[in-house]
């Protein structure tokens, strides 16, 4: 794997993410017996171009991405002090995501494999998302992740970099797909999640009675689209009744809020449990990642209850937990220590399950299963 310009006793990989609205390129380096270390990570957001469309609008963001890789990857090797020929391997992103910044990322990718004569990784976004807390902490498998972002939501035993098994996660929406249309719903600005955690500071999240759907149902499972609808309709008859105040929309906020973050505690816990039944012991930490670990309360309430357990909880920092190139370039050196590489026929998936044993949880479709 090694190629001739690159330093003996370090692997340097660039990470490259384009799967929805953040165009990230990243610098990864591990050099022998040290902890890995990010030379460089920079991510250009979109959410200016998406934010008069009420939401991502795959074809715009695609561009968007085209248009900004090279951009991203000249700024992260510069950071890095870093050249091409010095790297050695190049990762992407090849799904689960949006087809068409997958296909321009790996596209992208694949040209600078080509040119550069370096090895090619295909990364699965989840996969990276999951093995981010390795990046940042000691972390020895098996452990258990929860993966709460824009499009996902699932309890997983990461037995390895290459090796899942889905103990639960969400029947409908994922905590950040609600918390962005609930936000919507309210007026406030997208990505919704941290808007929402934003105005739910000032608000009184005991107001309003949002339910907690599934707590109470045996396993891991969860749900978060009736939620949504609950709020939705406190909502609208708020506003049938008179004008809603800003205290009003804190108050809808902090409780729903509220209600994602209990119902993530309570399942967590209890796959903490079924995690140690079928593995013979409990997990060597819990580890919180995607882009809703970014949220306090979740970062939080995780913490309490795995201290309260007697399990470590990884939690990476705000950063690491949004989309961005160094869980990318890290998920590349773990497929590397595995031996894993792909050629350039390397394809990109919309969907793209972790767990591929299990029986689909949601989106069985034609396009597959989403999770
Ligand atoms: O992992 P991510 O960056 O992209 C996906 O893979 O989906 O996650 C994005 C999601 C969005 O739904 C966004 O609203 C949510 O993460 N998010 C947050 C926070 N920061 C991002 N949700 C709650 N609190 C936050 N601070
Ligand atoms: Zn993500």
């Amino acid at each position: 794997m090694r190629t001739p310009e690159s330093t003996p006793g370090t692997v340097t990989v660039l990470g490259i993410e384009s799967s929805c609205d953040d165009t990230s390129a990243s610098i990864v380096r591990c050099v022998r017996m040290r902890r890995p270390e990010i030379l460089s990570c920079v991510v250009h957001g979109q959410s200016s171009l998406h934010a008069g469309f009420g939401g991502i609008v795959p074809e715009i963001a695609a561009r968007a991405h085209a248009e900004k890789l090279d951009v991203c990857t000249k700024e992260a090797l510069d950071a890095a002090g870093m050249s091409l020929k010095r790297l050695d391997a190049i990762a992407a992103t090849a799904g689960p995501g949006l087809v068409g910044g997958l296909l321009a990322g790996v596209s992208f990718a694949k040209g600078l494999c080509t040119g550069a004569g370096k090895p090619l990784v295909g990364v699965n976004h989840l996969a990276a998302h999951a093995l981010t807390v390795r990046l940042v902490e000691e972390v020895a498998f098996p452990y258990l992740a929860l993966l709460v972002s824009g499009g996902h939501c699932q309890l997983l035993a990461v037995i390895g970099a290459d090796e899942y098994w889905r103990i639960g996660g969400t029947v409908d929406d994922a905590p950040g797909e609600a918390l962005d249309k609930t936000a919507r719903h309210l007026g406030l600005e997208q990505p919704g999640g941290p808007a929402l955690e934003r105005i739910a500071m000032a608000g009184d999240a005991r107001r309003f009675a949002l339910p907690r759907p599934m707590l109470k149902k045996r396993g891991c499972d969860m749900s978060f689209s009736g939620l949504k609808t609950a709020l939705i309709r406190t909502h609208d008859e708020l506003s049938a009744a008179g004008a809603v105040s800003r205290q009003d929309v804190a108050d809808l906020c902090a409780g729903f809020q509220a209600a994602v973050v209990d119902v993530l505690t309570a399942k967590t816990e209890r796959a903490v449990e079924a995690f140690a039944r079928r593995l013979g012991s409990p997990p060597n930490a819990v580890a919180v990642c995607g882009g809703v670990a970014a949220n306090q309360l979740v970062r939080r309430s995780l913490q309490e209850m795995c201290g309260r357990i007697g399990v470590e909880c990884v939690v990476p920092p705000p950063g690491l937990c949004t989309d961005n190139g160094a869980m990318i370039a890290w998920a590349g050196h773990e497929r590397l220590r595995l031996g894993l590489f792909d050629g350039l026929d390397l394809g990109v998936r919309s969907r793209w399950p972790l767990d591929v044993k299990s029986p689909p949880l949601v989106g069985s479709g034609r396009r597959g299963a989403k999770a």
